[in-house]
């Protein structure tokens, strides 16, 4: 065998998506700051890495798939070390716009709370496996210890692998999306054979097997026992197949807990990129509310939502592309009454266009929960430089052990 060279190294740093760095710069996965290192350079990537001087933020991994598992980024760090990484990125977002502010302590979800998951699923000679991608690989690694999923999304393991043994193709694996719910699971699968009618027949009496409360099959509903009911405020709502939620039941608390701090009072709040009504359905106990969201089902699935809850002030609902089309400043003032709070929450590429009408408009509360710290960061310099007053940060912490950082932040008009 021939001795492959290795290279010795120190990283510096945590880059993006969580991969130590050393000089080079040379990437070398699940490893940490101030650690010396050695493995096989192979362009900018190190491999065979084996830790000669661990940083004394290295852990145990929780969880016995870590290693060969892709789906968490830093099992190997303490909970401490990766709460400071997640606030440093922000910090260091904030800083090349030439803001600070305060932080509050980090919320992070708990393990086993992800209510969403999609797992892959290859029939195989004897059956069918269901899992996580490996680590950069397209090889399935089973996961029925997952510390990051709820407990329910994993006692689906075999639901998964039974849809797949009458669904899939032999070439292609399936992509099942289990999603948590008030009345059961909502399962959605991609990629999977073309539905006729035994199909049909055959995986709705699966669905009826395993309890699942929908299931649908790429765009077609193939079983639906009980409508999958997520509850926002005193609001139950149905939400089309896999549209957006926030990642945990905890993270979402904690999100709502701050926008409920940061609009209090206000009796008229618009809510930009709503989503099923995550915050609209809840802020509608106690102020009227102008939902915008460019998904038609999702707009829809709030609206008759809200017309069950119980005690709720009046919504108007509106789908409307955020990005192209942005509210005016005159439309958040109906009846010459201004909106007195806004609450955004865009997708990663922030929200620009209505960022700079809502300066524009001079709403005077804004809370901002942003999935992306450098579009936030950006946003952030446009209020401020608007007259707003960036009062704190608080990273909430859904996607525990990957190198995702969400956050809410409060502004108010200076007067
Ligand atoms: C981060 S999610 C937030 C959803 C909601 N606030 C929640 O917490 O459940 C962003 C939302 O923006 C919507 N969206 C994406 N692009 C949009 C656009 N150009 N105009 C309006 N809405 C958009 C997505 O459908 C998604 O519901």
């Amino acid at each position: 065998m021939t001795n492959v060279a290795r290279t010795t190294a120190t990283i510096t740093r945590l880059g993006h998506q969580g991969d130590g760095v050393a000089l080079g710069p040379l990437f070398a996965p699940r490893t940490l700051p101030d650690e010396v290192v050695s493995g096989v350079v192979e362009g900018s990537q190190l491999t065979d890495i084996r830790i000669e001087t661990p940083s004394e933020h290295r852990i145990q991994a929780p969880c016995r798939h870590y290693k060969s598992c892709g789906g968490c980024q830093l099992q190997h760090a303490s909970d401490d070390f990766v709460a400071d990484w997640k606030l440093s990125i922000v910090k260091t977002a904030l800083a090349a716009q030439g803001l600070e502010t305060k932080f509050r302590p980090i919320h992070t979800s708990p393990a086993r709370s992800r209510r969403r998951a999609t797992l892959t699923v290859r029939r195989t000679k004897k059956g069918a496996m269901a899992g996580f991608h490996g680590r950069a690989s397209g090889v399935i690694t089973p996961i029925p210890d997952c510390h990051l999923l709820d407990p329910s999304l994993i006692a689906a393991i075999p639901l998964a692998e039974a849809l797949a043994m009458e669904g899939a193709s032999r070439k292609t694996p399936l992509l099942v999306t289990l999603t948590t719910s008030e009345t059961g699971l909502d399962v959605l699968v991609r990629d999977g054979k073309p539905l006729d009618s035994t199909l049909r027949v055959t995986l709705a009496t699966l669905a009826g097997q395993h309890g699942v409360a929908r299931l649908t099959w790429e765009d077609e509903q193939v079983a639906m026992e009980q409508p999958p009911l997520q509850a926002f405020g005193s609001a139950r709502v149905c939400p089309p197949p896999g549209s957006f939620l926030q990642a945990t039941r905890d993270g979402e608390a904690a999100l709502l807990a701050a926008v409920q701090e940061i609009t209090k009072g206000a009796k008229r709040i618009v809510d930009f990129f709503a989503g099923c009504g995550t915050f609209s359905l809840p802020l509608a106990a106690q102020a009227e509310i102008y939902a915008l969201e460019g998904g038609r089902g999702m707009i829809e699935a709030m609206q008759a939502g809200w017309r069950q809850g119980k005690g709720l002030k009046k919504l108007k609902a509106e789908v409307r592309d955020l990005f192209r089309n942005p509210l005016l400043p005159e439309d958040l003032k109906p009846f010459g009454a201004f909106y007195e709070a806004a609450v955004i929450d865009p997708p990663r590429a922030g929200a620009e266009a209505q960022v700079a009408q809502l300066a524009a408009a001079r709403t005077p509360v804004i809370a901002y929960v942003s999935c992306n710290p450098v579009t936030f960061a950006r946003d952030a310099k446009t209020l401020v430089a608007a007259g707003y007053s960036l009062n704190w940060v608080q990273v909430v912490d859904q996607f525990r052990w990957s190198a995702h950082t969400e956050l809410v932040a409060s502004f108010t008009l200076a007067s």
